[in-house]
């Protein structure tokens, strides 16, 4: 097993009814933000049960964060936090909300151009504290210290990482994903689903305990993710994705062990050139890079093959066909396309790709930093 630290401090509230509980957790004389997307939360009534939980603080509101937060969207949202002197950031929404809350969190309280934050990778040493009512499962954002914001202007996607980016509380009510169309049910699925392969379908460093783990929660979308497609209120069915989406990525399965995140990379590049949604240029991605990567990969694919699909015979290769093809046939029944063609995109598409990789220096991903344009451009041909 490799080096770590493990620190996650965000506190998990999980359950039905939970909203309520607000006031216990926010300072009573702060000065609130409330961060939305479009209309789900106001329409679906989540807002609402927010706001009634608040009756007494002083409350600010700021809506119309897009999927895919832009900068330009969120530093509106910055000059308010600093013109109303807010001191806590409350993201109601999915990873877009709850990443862009982290962005204006960071950049209200950065003394330069908020810009640098994103271009200059900075390391995040300062932010306001955020709180999260979750609405969809999916990125994990809620219980961890990323987040992604596009600069439209550029058409990029930058990561932001550091400590103060935790938030401080999640509450987690299933019920909220009750609304959820089957477009991002299955995009939920997907996003966990590659966040947990990227950091097992690596190499083995004997670590048992994470590999049980990741086989568990992929288990658990294989089996839970259809059953929320097919029924839109059962409540186990959501809190089992809930809690799987946020373990997927909170740092618990990823400690010790190499990670990968190839996928992640190349479809950040589609999103952000084509405005595909975050978790179906996975879905597309994924089953070529491993494809690719079968030889580098083969002790771990062998193991997925075998845990995961069950695929206890025949030849290795054999098996790994098998397990990437079951892979993509699973994304297909969560209606989740595993094809470029499917956007209308082809070979110039490819090209477009790889040049944003080169501009934005993605040109050595991967658990061992092997995967060069020239690989990246196998993955891509390998997607049309
Ligand atoms: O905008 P509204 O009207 O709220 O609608 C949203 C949005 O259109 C809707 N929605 C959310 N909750 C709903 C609902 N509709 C009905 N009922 C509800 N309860 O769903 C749509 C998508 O929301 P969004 O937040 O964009 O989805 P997701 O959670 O998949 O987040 C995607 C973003 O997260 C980033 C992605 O790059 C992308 O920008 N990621 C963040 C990560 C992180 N911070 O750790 C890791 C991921 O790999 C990912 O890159
Ligand atoms: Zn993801």
């Amino acid at each position: 097993m490799l080096n770590f630290d493990f620190y996650n401090p965000t506190r998990v509230i999980f359950g039905d009814d939970r909203i309520a509980e607000l006031p216990k957790r926010i300072p009573h004389d702060a000065r609130i933000l409330i961060l939305y997307g479009g209309d789900s939360a106001r329409r679906n009534g989540t807002l609402d049960e927010v706001l009634d939980a608040l009756v007494g603080h002083e409350v600010f509101e700021f809506g119309g964060i897009e999927a895919n937060p832009s900068y330009e969207t969120l530093i509106k949202a910055v000059e308010l936090v600093r013109a109303e002197k807010v001191d806590f950031l409350l993201a109601v929404g999915g990873g877009s909300v709850i990443d862009g809350a982290k962005f204006v969190a960071t950049a209200a309280t950065y003394d330069g151009d908020p810009l640098d934050i994103l271009t200059r990778r900075m390391r995040i040493m300062n932010a306001l504290p955020i709180g999260v009512v979750l609405t969809l499962a999916a990125t994990g954002s809620e219980t961890n210290n990323g987040a992604v914001i596009t600069h439209q202007a550029t058409q990029t996607k930058h990561t932001l990482m550091g400590e103060r980016l935790y938030p401080v509380f999640a509450i987690l009510d299933p019920t909220k994903t009750f609304t959820l169309d089957a477009r991002q049910i299955g995009n939920g699925v997907v996003d966990a689903f590659v966040h947990v392969t990227e950091q097992y379908l690596t190499y083995p460093v004997n670590s048992p305990v994470q590999d049980r783990f990741a086989e568990g929660l992929l288990l658990t979308l294989i089996d839970q993710g259809p059953k929320a497609l097919a029924s839109s209120r059962d409540y186990d069915v959501r809190a089992n994705l809930m809690w799987t989406a946020s373990l997927a990525l909170n740092g618990l399965i990823g400690s010790g062990v190499p990670h990968d995140w190839a996928t992640h990379m190349i479809g950040h590049e589609l999103t952000a050139l084509y405005g595909i949604d975050h978790a179906r240029t996975l879905a597309v991605v994924l089953p070529s890079m491993l494809k690719v990567r079968k030889d580098a990969k083969k002790e771990k694919l062998v193991q997925f093959a075998e845990r995961v699909w069950g695929l206890t015979e025949g030849e290795d290769d054999q098996r790994i066909r098998y397990a990437l093809a079951r892979t993509s046939k699973f994304f297909e029944s969560m209606g989740v396309p595993t094809k470029l063609s499917a956007y209308n995109l082809g070979q110039d598409a490819v090209e477009n790709v790889l040049k944003h990789l080169e501009a934005h220096n993605m040109t050595a991903l991967g658990e061992k930093r092997d995967v060069t344009l020239e690989i990246s451009r196998k993955v891509l041909e390998g997607c049309l």
